[in-house]
């Protein structure tokens, strides 16, 4: 009789977990190379071209910004910073962030401008690599002086991540010449790019006899290009397989798997989202397809039966673009004269 052991195939789920830092980076050389010449100007005190990346949900962009960063403190002993702007939204929070993570003392009482003096004092001439993540998500009013403000500090070099480009095409024009950034762009893997990463991650990860390749560009087709859909769903399915007391990871354990993860992506993007982006997606989710007009009432008749104070039209208009970058809806022009808008929910 087998024994519980026998039964495991999650023999090191760590491994399939979205905080585990690979060893290997697989097919982004040439992004890695790119970004490398973008920034290693900082090294010799040169003026660096700071990077722009954007791409899709789960391309790697914060993987590759991740190596990079964990590259210059190993390789050079260049001081660093990640900061994510889902987390800190404001300059004020961000510079907090950043004073902690580098250990300034007696900056953190201190107002926006002098703590940016601090921090500029600190650093000195030093070369300094920050990566500033879900850089959209900072509050829409501050990024112009947040951005500005931090390209002020002698010889940093800085990665911006986005979904897309329209919150760099949306800043003061005084900002963007200031940072002028190289935009590079991740595509969504392909399918055979994603099948090589599952399978290095399935080697150290699930028992060898659980899962063979065409398993593998099963997920690999499912998750469209989207890196941590594809490991989410062999997690999920490799965990179903074990609940089933099943030898091996069959298609419907991949099909259910695929479900699960991707009700876990859509939830854990909502969960860093603010209430009102909430109510908005739960409207949209509700009536299935609705025009911007609309979507206002009904967003302003919930407020009103909540006891909520709404948001602003403008900030109304930055939440629905929010969940479009977000990947969470789909904004289409209307085929009415006007900018009108519809909204539906991607499933
Ligand atoms: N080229 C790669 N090689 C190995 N693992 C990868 C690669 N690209 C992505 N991953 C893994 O896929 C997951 C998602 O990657 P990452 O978080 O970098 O995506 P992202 O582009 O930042 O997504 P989001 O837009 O949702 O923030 C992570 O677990 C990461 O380790
Ligand atoms: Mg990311």
């Amino acid at each position: 009789m087998p024994s519980a052991s026998d039964e495991r195939i999650l023999l090191n789920p760590e491994v399939l977990r979205d905080s585990h830092l690979p060893d290997y980076i697989f097919s982004r050389e040439n992004e890695v190379q790119e970004i490398l010449n973008c920034l290693s100007p900082v090294l010799k005190k040169r003026r660096p071209m700071h990077v722009w990346l954007h791409g899709p949900v789960g391309t790697g962009k914060t993987l590759l910004a991740r190596h990079i960063l964990e590259r210059f403190k190993q390789q050079h002993d260049i001081s660093g910073a990640y900061i994510n702007c889902w987390e800190r939204r404001t300059y004020f929070e961000v510079l907090d962030s950043l004073i902690t993570q580098l250990r300034i003392l007696r900056a953190e009482q201190q107002r926006t401008n002098l703590k940016l003096e601090k921090l500029r004092k600190f650093l000195g001439t030093s070369p300094f690599l920050l990566v500033l993540d879900e850089v959209d998500h900072a509050v829409p009013r501050e990024r112009n002086a947040l951005l500005y403000g931090l390209s002020t500090i002698p010889n940093i070099g800085v990665i911006y991540i986005s979904s897309g480009l329209s919150t760099l095409s949306t800043l003061e024009q005084r900002v963007r010449s200031r940072i002028n950034p190289m935009a590079i762009r991740l595509e969504p893997y392909k399918p055979d790019e994603l099948v090589l990463m599952l399978k290095d991650r399935a080697e150290r990860a699930l028992k060898q006899s659980s899962w063979n390749v065409i398993i593998l560009q099963r997920i690999a087709d499912l998750a469209q290009g989207d890196a941590r859909l594809a490991l989410q769903t062999l997690r999920n399915a490799a965990d179903l397989a074990e609940l089933d007391v099943s030898a091996t990871i069959t298609h419907r354990h991949v099909r259910r798997g695929w479900h699960n993860a991707t009700d876990i992506e859509r939830n854990h993007l909502l969960q860093n989202l603010t209430e009102d982006h909430r109510i908005l997606y739960r409207l949209i989710k509700r009536e299935g397809e609705l025009l911007s007009g609309e979507l206002w009432k009904l967003y302003l008749r919930t407020c009103r039966k909540l006891g909520r104070k709404p948001v602003a039209v403008r900030t109304f208009s930055d939440y629905a673009n929010e969940l479009k970058h977000t990947g969470l809806i789909h904004v289409e022009r209307a085929r009415v004269k006007g900018r009108v808008r519809v909204f539906k929910t991607i499933d």
